[in-house]
């Protein structure tokens, strides 16, 4: 459904009256798209306190294809590496590097804050490295004109390049609707990336819920990325997963995944070669409060949302249909991290979610070389959101840092990214696609 108020405010007379009214000022995002790759403008590369890791960092800066000027007046991207901050005073120098050019930054620019795990030794370290994260998410809220703020930490002893795909995602237009996050990466080295432009050339997805939606989206995603791609919806949607697999040159797999043999049958689909890529966004509501809810929407939901995904992951993992250097990717929701009214079972299902992802996350790295992540999207402007009443609708899209929803594609860009053999040092994550929703913030 289209967002007629963004547009409003795009033009000059709908800008001034919503302005003289103080109403939310949201800026149209750029995405990418093959005119426009990379952010519009050249990088600053800052450093507060003492860094050992300013070579490698300077390296992964550069693999964005980003011009990096110390000097650049107007940056389109801030890189400022705090990894050095140990104490509660060397926080003076992360005001101090950002204060004199935080005004100056491009609209749609990125700030990337690098940090390091607070550590369970060292609680001035912990206390510093954690005052981090309060302040990338302020500044997220603080930045306007389309432009976001994240937190990396990188770990002592990160392998060469870990932290490169990251950089490169959420220094793009690829990383347009997600702010305020904190990423965690850990130590392990990125596989290797034949085509940079197409890194997941020879790799076999399987996306679930993918006749339309975001699933569509992801599909399409990481075929742009080189991927063949299997697509999977229920019976009942074949028409429309028929469409979508033609479109792409991928495999329609017609199937409900909570049938008893559905990992099987996914199997079967990619054989012999196995799956790489394993995608599971198929996803229901069935909304009622709890007082009013019969236990069969109840069980609905969480079959399908949870239950689900937790067998069909269980099995392709322990039968080695899912290879070395597999990705699984789960769809959980900021419903999962703040709750929702009328949702106790949407909500249950999507929180479970995000307890498998950060409890298999690390096993299934050291047992199969794979790993686990998920995305929680906010408001994405689906048939799922067009259906949400008018007033909760247009409280969902502008209740965030950048007042609009988001795009299918902007999830299927987060998927794309932690799909990527680059990414084996994201495992265990959670990324909010929600434009730094203030639910559950
Ligand atoms: N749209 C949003 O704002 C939003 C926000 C947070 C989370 N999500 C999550 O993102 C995912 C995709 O959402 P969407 O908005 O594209 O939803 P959607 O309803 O448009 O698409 C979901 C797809 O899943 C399929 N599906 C449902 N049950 C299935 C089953 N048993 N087996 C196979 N396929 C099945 C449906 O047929 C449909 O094609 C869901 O997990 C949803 O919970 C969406």
């Amino acid at each position: 459904m289209a967002d007629r108020y963004l547009h409003l405010t795009g033009t000059a007379p709908g800008r001034f009256l919503t302005r003289r009214l103080g109403l939310p000022q949201p800026a149209a995002l750029r995405r990418w798209s093959l005119e426009t790759p990379r952010l519009d403008g050249p990088l600053l590369h800052l450093t507060a306190g003492d860094s050992a890791i300013t070579d490698e960092l300077a390296k992964a800066l550069a693999a964005t294809g980003l011009t990096v000027d110390a000097q650049a007046a107007r940056p389109a991207g801030i890189v400022l590496d705090a990894t050095g901050v140990t104490s509660a005073r060397g926080l003076a120098e992360v005001h101090a590097a950002l204060h004199p050019v935080v005004r100056s930054q491009a609209p749609g620019g990125r700030i990337v804050v690098i940090g390091t795990p607070p550590s369970s030794e060292d609680h001035h370290q912990a206390a510093a490295q954690q005052a981090l994260e309060g302040f990338v998410r302020s500044l997220g809220k603080e930045t306007g004109r389309g432009s976001t703020a994240q937190l990396v930490r990188i770990p002592a002893g990160a392998a060469p390049g870990a932290a490169e795909s990251t950089l490169r995602f959420l220094l793009s237009p690829r990383s347009a609707y997600v702010s305020g996050q904190v990423i965690e990466l850990t130590t392990a080295a990125p596989d290797p990336e034949a085509d940079r432009d197409a890194p997941l050339t020879g790799r076999t997805a399987l996306v679930t819920g993918a006749a339309r939606g975001i699933g569509a989206s992801v599909a399409s995603v990481l075929a742009r990325d080189g991927a063949h791609v299997i697509v999977l919806d229920v019976p009942q949607a074949q028409d429309d997963l028929v469409r979508t697999a033609d479109r792409l040159g991928a495999t329609a797999l017609p199937l409900d995944i909570t049938a008893p043999d559905a990992a099987a049958r996914i199997a079967a689909a990619a054989a012999p070669d196995g799956l790489d890529i394993l995608v599971h966004n198929a996803g229901i509501t069935r909304d009622r409060r709890l007082a009013n809810m019969p236990a069969e929407r109840w069980a609905q939901v969480i079959d399908v949302n949870l239950d689900s995904v937790l067998r069909t992951t269980d099995e392709l993992l322990t039968s080695g249909a899912l290879n070395r250097g597999g990705r699984v990717v789960a769809t959980a929701s900021i419903a999962g991290i703040a709750g929702n009214n009328g949702q106790t079972n949407y909500a249950a299902s999507k929180a479970g979610v995000i307890g498998l992802v950060r409890s298999l996350g690390p096993r299934a790295a050291a047992e199969h070389g794979v790993t686990v992540n998920a995305v929680a999207p906010g408001f994405i402007e689906t048939k799922m959101t067009a259906a949400v009443p008018l007033f909760i609708r247009e409280a969902g899209r502008r209740m965030n840092s950048l007042s609009q929803g988001g795009l299918p594609v902007d999830v299927a860009e987060a998927v794309a990214w932690f799909a990527q053999p680059g990414s084996a040092a994201v495992n265990g994550q959670v990324l909010r696609v929600c434009g730094q929703s203030l639910l559950g913030a």
